[in-house]
């Protein structure tokens, strides 16, 4: 399996808004597997396509083991997920994002939510989800738009996290990728 590099701050591909997919084949679920593998390896409990640098409107997660240490895996993966209901319910988390390393804050969402999507076989799925795997899919649906959980922080505390992610590329360029 191809090994996946996760994107970082402050890569502007963080910002784009993926597109649809149009055909979920072996190709695809091939990328899905090269991504669960990524996200466990990282790890994680959840992954956007586009944190490998990929802008297509699909993420995996696997919520089992935040919930559970001793629980099997239970990896999910969801392709043009689209959330058709949220609670009025909110809840506050803290979260992180393997793009977004060592940095962790407080958002609140949405408790539950309904969610639309076609899984790894091509069908249409819907899911009601609540928990931290509801706190998950808001996270990486978010990254499908382009948008990170640092931006429901105040200003000041974004522009510092950026700030802070800018200075350390700049002092420690990856080696070019061969
Ligand atoms: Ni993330």
């Amino acid at each position: 399996m191809a090994k996946l590099d996760i994107i970082t701050l402050p890569d502007r591909k963080l910002r784009l808004v993926s597109e649809p997919v149009e055909r979920v084949d072996d190709e695809l679920r091939r990328f899905a597997d090269d991504m669960l593998e990524a996200m466990y390896a990282a790890p994680g409990i959840g992954l956007a396509a586009i944190q490998v640098g990929v802008p297509r409107r699909m993420l995996v997660c696997d919520v089992a083991q935040r919930e559970d240490e001793e629980a099997e895996q239970d990896p999910m993966v969801l392709i043009n997920p689209q959330i058709l209901s949220s609670s009025d319910g909110r809840t506050t988390r803290e979260e992180g994002c393997l793009s977004i390393p060592d940095y962790f804050a407080e958002v609140e969402r949405p408790e539950s939510i309904r969610v639309a999507y076609i899984d790894r076989d091509g069908k249409n799925q819907e899911i009601e989800a609540s928990g931290v795997l509801a706190t998950c899919l808001q996270h990486e649906i978010d990254h499908l738009n382009g948008k990170l959980f640092i931006d429901y922080l105040s200003k000041l505390r974004r522009d510092m996290v950026i700030k802070r992610f800018t200075k350390q590329a700049r002092l420690s360029p990856r080696p070019a990728a061969l």
